[in-house]
């Protein structure tokens, strides 16, 4: 059984506590359905509506939420779409939370292709394959040109050798053909990069390609400033907005986003400056290193 351990979750349920006897809360990125489960728990008279595009992550959510099935709304949906969603439930939702980016499920699954760590297909879909998503990640690696490449990595992972390793990846497959695994791909941008350079580059040397990629492949930027705008509209008034971002690119647009609300007077911001996970969570789950939270509480 895949294990993702929840980040800032104490955080999380503080904020939506915000709302006084919330009817309905949105968790818009399901996942695991840990943030879903200590929600039923903490608001036992709420309505849970758990969206996720990941139908994989859904069925392992369905499952460990079942005690409270009768409290549990799931809908299989980019949350681009959580208005259209929201639309077929008779409330407007007094807490809406996304905790962005990929799960441990998406991430410790080889076949799913998102991690440079394991050898799978290069696929990185969170729809799976049968989704309607686009490109797959080896397409986009072995079709676009060295410049299409190079943009990518440099604007989605902020990669500063991005020229470099395009280079090197169109070289890898003009030589060797197709790359089809992510080992294999590992192993192009490795080539790309002399030796010293990957020492200073702290942490893997494919990290931010992977990054860039999988944001790319499943459009995760435009997806969160359509989600973030959606769920705006849906929000009952006074109801809040709960946000949990893992890189800079994610956490400009939410932070942007919040502060143009507030401009426009659609209500404020419940953190001045974003929290962060104590040090001891950081310790106990690496992954929550980068986490940064963000609320906001629309107006009555
Ligand atoms: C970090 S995990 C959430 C983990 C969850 N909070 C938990 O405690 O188990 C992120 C989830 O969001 C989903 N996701 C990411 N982008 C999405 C989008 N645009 N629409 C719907 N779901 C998305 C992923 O499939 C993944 O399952």
């Amino acid at each position: 059984m895949v294990e993702h351990i929840p980040v800032m979750l104490k955080e999380v349920i503080e904020s939506l506590k915000n709302v006084e006897s919330p009817q309905m809360i949105v968790d818009a990125t399901l996942g695991l359905g840990g943030y879903a489960e200590e929600i039923l728990n903490v608001f036992p008279a709420t309505l849970l509506v758990g969206i996720d595009r990941d139908e994989q992550a859904i069925s392992l959510a369905q499952k460990r939420l079942v005690s409270f099935a009768e409290r549990v709304h799931i809908y299989n949906s980019p949350f681009s779409a959580i208005a259209m969603v929201l639309s077929k439930e008779n409330a407007e939702p007094d807490g809406i939370v996304f905790d962005l980016g990929v799960s441990n499920l998406q991430l410790s699954s080889p076949e799913r292709g998102f991690s440079f760590q394991n050898d799978g297909p290069l696929d990185m879909r969170m729809e799976g394959t049968s989704g309607e998503s686009g490109y797959s990640a080896a397409q986009i690696v072995n079709t676009f040109s060295e410049k299409e490449l190079a943009d990518i990595f440099w604007k989605y992972g902020e990669e500063r050798y991005s020229r470099r390793i395009a280079t090197g990846i169109v070289r890898f497959r003009e030589k060797n053909g197709p790359i089809q695994r992510t080992f294999q791909l590992v192993e192009a941008i490795r080539s790309s990069l002399p030796a010293p350079v990957q020492r200073k580059m702290g942490g893997h040397p494919a990290r931010k390609v992977f990054q860039a990629l999988r944001i790319f492949v499943n459009d995760e930027l435009q997806e969160l400033e359509k989600g973030l705008q959606g769920a705006l509209e849906s929000l009952a008034p006074g109801g809040v907005i709960v946000v949990v971002s893992y890189h800079s690119l994610e956490d400009r647009i939410v932070k942007y986003a919040m502060k143009d609300w507030k401009t426009s007077d659609h209500g404020d911001l419940l953190t001045r400056r974003p929290l962060k996970p104590s040090e001891e969570e950081v310790e106990k789950n690496y992954k929550a290193r980068s986490a940064k939270l963000r609320a906001f509480r629309k107006k009555y």
